[in-house]
C-alpha cells in the first residue's frame, strides 16, 4: 500500500498499530464487545486506520470498511475499501460499529469552507453551541447570527470531528480519536467534552506525546480516547458521573518500541479514574491524574483550609490595550512590577521601569502594600519554575510614590494569616505540587484566580506564623536565603 512520505500529519504505521492495540486492551478490560457493522475513518488520509481496524477484526471485511478524505492526493486504503474523496463532516446518514481516525485539528476543516458552507455546519453541528453541561444552546435548525458565524470559523476542526465521530457510531459502537491533549485539559474546550460525554460513555485517554512525527511542524500534545456511544444521550454531562464506570488514563511507557515516547522527565502510568473526579475537576488529561501528584498533603496534622479563604482580593495590573506606560524621570513615580523583577529576596527594584502617575497603569488597586504577594500569572520560565514572593513596601531612602503590578502579575492580598507562611507553602511541595499538576498539560502554563483560592493550605499556630515572618525579614534583609523558610515548613509539616 502506497504510503505517503511528505504527508506532514500521516500517522505511521507502528504508531497506528500501537493505538489500536489500547483500544482492543481496553475494550476487552471493560467487557465490551464492538458491534458488528462497517468501519469509518472520516478522515482517514492513506487509510492507516483501516488496516488497524481489520487487523483487530472490528471490520468483518475489507468491504465493509469506509474511508473519506477530501484531498484525492492522500486517499487511499487497503484494497476492496470504499473509498471517496468527500467531506468527512458530512453525515452519510449511516451509522457504524467503529469509527476511528486521525483527524485535522485545524486548517482545511472549517475555515476554507463557503460560506454557505459554513451555515450548514452551523445548523447541522451542536458541540460548537453548548453550555458547560454541554446541551445545545440554540435550537437546532435556528439560523447562526453574523459573530456566532465568525466564531464558527475560528472553532477548532477537531471538535467537529468529535461530533461527526459520534453521530457516525451506532448505539453501542466504538469511537477512537486522536485529539489534541488540550481537548481533555483546557477549560475552553470543556462544553465540546461536555457534549461528547453526554452521548458517550468514555472508556479511556492514553497521551500521545513528545514526538512531533504526528503534528509535524507544531509540538501539540495529541491524546488517543476510546468512548462507547450511548443509547440515549443523557440529559447533562454531569449525570455520568451517576453510572459509568471508571475510566483508564494513561501515560506509556518512556521506551516504548513503537515511538509513543514520553516528554522527558515525564513517567508511565496507568490509573483508573471515577467518572466525578474527572467531571469535578474538569480534567480528563492522563497527564492531570499522573499518581506521581499524589497528594502532598496527604497525612498533614495542620488544618487544611483553601487558600481563597485568606485572599482578600487579587488583581492583576492594567492592559494597556495598545497604550505604553510612560516613563518618569527624576524622583516621584511608580515603579512598574514585572516579573523579572520576581526575586528569592523580594522584588529587585532595578528591573521596575518608573512610570507616570497615569491611568490606566497606576491606579489604587495595582498599587502593592506591605505583605501583598506578586504572583507572575503565566509563563514556563517564572510560574512554570515556581518564581513568586513577596513585598514589605519601598525601601528607606526609595524617592518613588510606590509599586504597581503590571498585567503579567497577580498582586495577591493575604489577610488572617502570615503572608511569609502561604509564601513558604506555595513554594515548597506542599503547595508548588498542588500548582504544578494544575498547570500541567496546557500549552501555557497559567494559574487562574479560581485555581488559587482552590488550593490547600495547612494553617499552623500563631508561633509558627511569627517563625515564618521572621525567617521572611532575614531572607528580605539578605541574611539567609529562601531554604530558610522551606525548611520551617517543611519541619512543620513532617
Ligand atoms: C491529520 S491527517 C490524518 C490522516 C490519517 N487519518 C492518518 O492518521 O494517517 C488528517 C487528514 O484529514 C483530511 N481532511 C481535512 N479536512 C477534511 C474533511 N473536512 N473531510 C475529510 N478529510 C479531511 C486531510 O486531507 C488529511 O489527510
Amino acid at each position: 500500500m502506497r504510503r505517503k512520505k511528505t504527508g506532514q500529519y500521516i500517522t505511521p504505521t507502528v504508531v497506528a498499530q500501537e493505538l489500536g492495540r489500547y483500544v482492543a486492551v481496553d475494550l476487552a478490560e471493560i467487557g465490551h464487545a464492538v458491534p458488528p457493522g462497517a468501519v469509518l475513518d472520516p478522515a482517514c488520509g492513506d487509510g492507516v486506520f483501516l488496516e488497524v481496524a481489520l487487523r483487530w477484526r472490528w471490520a468483518a471485511s475489507t468491504a465493509t470498511c469506509r474511508g473519506v478524505d477530501l484531498d484525492p492526493d492522500v486517499l487511499d486504503g487497503p484494497p476492496g475499501a470504499e473509498l471517496s474523496v468527500a467531506d468527512g463532516l458530512i453525515d452519510d446518514g449511516r451509522r457504524y460499529g467503529v469509527v476511528i481516525g486521525n483527524p485535522p485539528f485545524g486548517g482545511r476543516g472549517v475555515r476554507e469552507r463557503t460560506a454557505e458552507e459554513v451555515r450548514e455546519l452551523a445548523r447541522s453541528s451542536e458541540v460548537w453551541r453548548c453550555d458547560k453541561e454541554g446541551r445545545a444552546r440554540r435550537r437546532k435548525g435556528e439560523e447562526p447570527t453574523r459573530i456566532e458565524l465568525d466564531r464558527l470559523r475560528r472553532y477548532p476542526a477537531s471538535s467537529f470531528f468529535v461530533e461527526r465521530f459520534v453521530r457516525a457510531a451506532a448505539p453501542g459502537g466504538v469511537l477512537a480519536i486522536l485529539l489534541p491533549e488540550s481537548f481533555f485539559s483546557s477549560s475552553r474546550d470543556a462544553a465540546a467534552r461536555a457534549w461528547v460525554l453526554r452521548h458517550a460513555r468514555l472508556v479511556s485517554v492514553t497521551s500521545v506525546q513528545g514526538r512531533d512525527f504526528l503534528r509535524t511542524g507544531t509540538r501539540a500534545r495529541t491524546a488517543w480516547s476510546v468512548w462507547i456511544r450511548r443509547a440515549e444521550p443523557l440529559p447533562r454531562a454531569l449525570d455520568a458521573a451517576g453510572i459509568d464506570p471508571p475510566v483508564i488514563l494513561r501515560q506509556p511507557r518512556d521506551e516504548t518500541d513503537h515511538e509513543l515516547v514520553s516528554a522527558p522527565g515525564s513517567r508511565s502510568f496507568v490509573v483508573r479514574v471515577g467518572v466525578p473526579t474527572l467531571v469535578r475537576h474538569r480534567r480528563f488529561d492522563p497527564r492531570y491524574h499522573d499518581p506521581q501528584w499524589e497528594d502532598p498533603l496527604r497525612g498533614c496534622r495542620l488544618p487544611l483550609r483553601p487558600l481563597g479563604d485568606f485572599i482578600e482580593d487579587i488583581v492583576y495590573g492594567a492592559l494597556g490595550r495598545g497604550k505604553a506606560p510612560r516613563p518618569h524621570e527624576g524622583p516621584g513615580g511608580f515603579l512598574l512590577v514585572g516579573q523579572k523583577a520576581v526575586q528569592d529576596r523580594g522584588l529587585d527594584l532595578a528591573a521596575c521601569p518608573r512610570i507616570r502617575d497615569e491611568r490606566p497603569f497606576v491606579q489604587e488597586r495595582y498599587c502593592l502594600q506591605p505583605s501583598d504577594l506578586v504572583v507572575p500569572r503565566s509563563g514556563m520560565g517564572t510560574l512554570g519554575k515556581n518564581k513568586m514572593t513577596r513585598w514589605d513596601g519601598l525601601p528607606a531612602g526609595c524617592d518613588a510614590l510606590g509599586a504597581v503590578v503590571d498585567c503579567f502579575d497577580d498582586r495577591v492580598v493575604i489577610r488572617g494569616i502570615s503572608s511569609a507562611w502561604v509564601l513558604g507553602v506555595l513554594r515548597t511541595e506542599s503547595g508548588w505540587w498542588q500548582i504544578r499538576r494544575v498547570i500541567s498539560g496546557v500549552a501555557q502554563p497559567n494559574l487562574s484566580f479560581t485555581q488559587l483560592r482552590a488550593l490547600r493550605l495547612p494553617v499552623p499556630g500563631p508561633q509558627v506564623q511569627a517563625e515564618a515572618e521572621r525567617r521572611w525579614a532575614a531572607i528580605a534583609a539578605g541574611e539567609a536565603d529562601f531554604e530558610t523558610l522551606r525548611e520551617l515548613v517543611r519541619g512543620t509539616l513532617a
